[in-house]
């Protein structure tokens, strides 16, 4: 007989028909005459309620129906008459697929610690809490790709794997299949680059913008939405050495227009779990943060405040002179911590913050230069409890002022030859951001802490499973 998911069973009225429901066991209880067995399939955060009557099965079917066990059940639905649920199985048949012995299975029905969780993430997806949290995961990665499409923007694939660390963005993994042991030197006693796999060193990417311009330049408008990678020693919980980005890229869009477009994107998600997540949001904000729903839609109607940077180091240096403690320092050309990001979100404007006009020197090579000598057009998107969730820029399209800041900055113009050409060769004004899908879902989910949002977190020394 065919399956039945939890998700659709609950939204039937088949009433009184046979059929099948398969998942895994959350809890049983019950009392000498009748059982309940609440399982789940993670199709959604709700269970079936499976009832069974001690009469008609015996002990051997019913022992290993323990919590975590994987059952087949088929049986009457019927409506409750129980509080809680409004329709429930009444079991015919059950077959065990696998049982979960109590002794041995970590996540039995008491409640465990975050922490606890991501030491067994390869079970945490089978509780209430990464349940939710993953899918609402696939729904962000949905509406991205469909705002991106409704608009006219290409989904672009920039490569994993590049010779170039032009974003600066710090330290990157080293790809290479040379032997560790024995490594090869040339006679100046540097690694013989030559010999490895792609004949010159090689990363993993921090960024795909680089790649992304190139494509702009071409088509228009696209976007990227793959892995990207730091190895930056930042343990803090909002820095994953491997998270997901999403860097759209438009040709002749400027920096007004790019910050429209970083609103109304985030607005576009956030309202997508509103009316896609219901169920899962609402545990999330019972169970972790009761003011979760409330910020969403606060963040879905209301405008993003736009500021310059210099603007909002003088509110903080206001706040400072009224004795606001902060544990960094603060003062016009020092980039600004998470603190200052989100005491201007939080306390200054009670509203997400668009920040721009940044110093030059605190922001990369390929900024458009302001006519002041002094900032970039750079912009970065401050949100409440995460701090910068988007970074993105208007391009600077003039070669020589291109390679003149590249000089500066000490990039080699040997790496980025490919890049330059696009302002050789027909340049235009363009702008583009990158947002970080794993701060977006810390956003949208109310965790607090980065490795709770991604199915496998990898950070300093924790690469497990
Ligand atoms: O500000 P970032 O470094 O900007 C870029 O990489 C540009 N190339 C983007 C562009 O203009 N196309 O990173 C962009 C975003 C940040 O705002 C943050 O949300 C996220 O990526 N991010 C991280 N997320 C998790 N862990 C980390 N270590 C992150 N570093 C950046
Ligand atoms: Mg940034």
């Amino acid at each position: 007989m065919a399956r039945t998911k939890i998700v659709d069973l609950l939204k039937s009225k088949d009433f009184d028909k046979e059929i099948n429901v398969k998942g895994w066991v959350r809890t049983r209880r019950g009392n000498k005459n009748v059982n309940f067995i609440a399982l789940n399939d993670g199709s959604t955060i709700n269970n079936i309620q499976v009832v069974v009557d001690l009469a008609s099965f015996d002990d051997e079917t019913l022992k290993p129906i323990t919590t975590g066990a994987c059952v087949s059940v088929t049986g009457n639905l019927v409506q409750s008459q129980g509080a809680g649920q409004t329709m429930e199985v009444q079991a015919k048949n059950i077959k065990v697929y696998g049982a979960a012995d109590p002794e041995t299975y970590p996540l039995q029905k008491k409640g465990h610690t975050l922490e606890f969780l991501r030491e067994i993430a390869h079970l945490r997806p089978r509780t209430n809490t990464f349940g939710a949290i993953f899918r609402i995961r696939h729904h962000m990665a949905i509406a991205i790709h469909q705002f991106f499409h409704e608009r006219g923007f290409f989904y672009f694939h920039t490569p994993i794997i590049t010779g170039s660390d032009a974003e600066g963005a710090g330290q990157m993994f080293q790809v290479t299949t040379l032997d560790l042991k024995n490594v090869k030197k040339t006679d100046e006693g540097e690694v013989d680059y030559s010999e490895d796999f792609y004949g010159k060193h090689a990363s993993l990417t921090v960024s795909g913008q680089l790649e992304g311009e190139l494509a702009a330049m071409a088509l228009g408008a696209i976007y990227t939405f793959g892995p990207t990678f730091r190895a930056e020693n930042s343990n803090t919980p909002r820095h994953l050495s491997e998270f997901w980005m999403i860097e759209p890229e438009v040709a002749f869009n400027e920096i007004a227009e790019n910050m429209q477009l970083a609103q109304d994107f985030i607005q576009y998600c956030v309202r997508w779990a509103l009316e896609n997540c219901e169920d899962d949001l609402k545990f999330l904000c019972d169970m972790y943060d009761k003011e979760l729903i409330d910020r969403l839609k606060f963040v879905v109607e209301n405008d993003f405040v736009r500021l310059s940077y210099t603007e909002g180091v003088k509110i903080l240096e206001e706040a400072v002179a009224k004795g606001h403690k902060f544990e960094y320092r603060v003062g016009w050309g020092t980039d600004l911590q998470s603190e200052h990001e989100r005491y201007l979100v939080e306390q200054h404007f009670k509203k997400p913050v668009i920040l721009t006009d940044y110093p030059k020197e605190i922001k990369a090579f390929y900024m458009k230069q302001n006519d002041d000598g002094k900032t970039v057009r750079a912009m970065d998107v401050l949100f409440p409890k995460i701090g910068e969730i988007i970074g993105g820029s208007q391009r600077e399209e003039d070669l020589e002022k291109l390679r003149t800041r590249a000089a500066e900055m000490g990039v080699p113009e040997k790496d980025i030859w490919w890049y330059l050409d696009t302002r050789r060769f027909g340049t235009a004004p363009h702008a583009g951001f990158g947002l970080g899908f794993e701060r977006l879902l810390l956003f949208v989910t109310g965790m607090t802490n980065i490795r709770d949002v991604i199915p496998f977190p990898r950070t300093p020394k924790n690469a497990e499973f």
